[in-house]
């Protein structure tokens, strides 16, 4: 497995297999990986001759400094981890100034509105800061196919809608969700869960899947306010926000249609971790 920190040799590699004709299939990472990153690089490497992962947290996607600074960093054991499940993977793991090569700053961007719902309201600049590493990642690498979870689908709508708008040549790939057995969706934060909040992060998807239920009869309003109600009673986990939302525009549903497809998305503080998730209704 071949590990690259610079920009112009990762370029170059890129570029003498590019034109052997090989597919690559692009895996983009903050670290921190778990077993729902892997099966993106699984599908990376059934689809395409050659699987890339960057590994890179990047600091202009971050509203939060001490959100940045307590994010894992666990390269050594990311690369390992890659390495047992591929020894032709490569990997691009920069410094930030080999990104950010004059100002370590954000691109703005409009993605037609997807940007001011849910994550974007909460968490300002967020989608200029995603923007604006994944575009650039994209002109290094220049991938076939990228590859992203659901878990954040707001961020994969964005991403979509990024592609479409600047042209650029490449398919995204949303992946389903991973879960531990209790229904906690993985993520590089549930590292960092103290042992009484992990015990409690699971309700998280149990009132997902119930607030699922409840949509089939009752409206967006009642289950909205069931779910508030839900969390106010709770002791350790603390309600950002829950929204019932149009799966194409991510704006709030007011009156449901046959027609369209609806996902709620959720946001909890477990202490000072902030946790996502999201599940289809219909
Ligand atoms: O989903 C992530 O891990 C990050 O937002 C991404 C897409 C790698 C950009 O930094």
């Amino acid at each position: 497995m071949i590990v690259f920190t610079e920009r112009k040799e990762i370029e170059k590699h890129l570029q003498g297999l590019k034109d052997q004709q090989f597919s690559v299939g692009f895996v983009p990472t903050m670290g921190a990986l778990h077993q729902g990153h892997l099966s993106l690089v699984a599908e990376a490497l059934q689809q395409n001759d050659i699987a890339v992962v960057s590994i890179f947290v990047n600091p202009t996607q971050f509203d939060n400094a001490t959100d940045l600074k307590n994010y894992p960093r666990t390269l050594k054991r990311d690369t390992e981890l890659l390495a047992s499940v591929s020894n032709t993977i490569i990997v691009y793991a920069p410094e930030v100034a080999d990104i950010y090569e004059v100002e370590t700053k954000a691109e703005r961007f409009s993605f037609d509105g997807l940007e001011y719902e849910m994550e974007g309201r909460f968490r300002e600049g967020h989608f200029d800061g995603v923007g604006t590493i994944v575009k650039r990642l994209f002109e290094i690498v220049k991938p076939d196919n990228a590859y992203f979870g659901q878990k954040d689908f707001q961020q994969l709508a964005i991403i979509k809608k990024l592609v479409e708008k600047h042209q650029i040549p490449v398919t995204i790939h949303g992946c389903p969700i991973h879960r531990d057995s209790n229904g906690l969706a993985l993520s590089s934060r549930n590292e960092r869960l103290k042992p009484d909040y992990k015990k409690a992060a699971p309700f998280i998807y149990k009132t997902l899947e119930t607030a699922k239920k409840q949509f089939g009869t009752k409206s967006a309003k009642y289950v909205t306010e069931w779910v508030e109600n839900a969390f106010s009673n709770h002791d350790l986990l603390q309600l950002e926000y829950f929204i019932i939302a149009d799966e194409e525009t991510l704006k709030p549903v007011t009156r449901k249609s046959k027609t369209k497809t609806y996902r709620a998305f959720i946001a909890v503080y477990a202490d000072d971790i902030r946790l996502i998730d999201n599940i289809a209704l219909n």
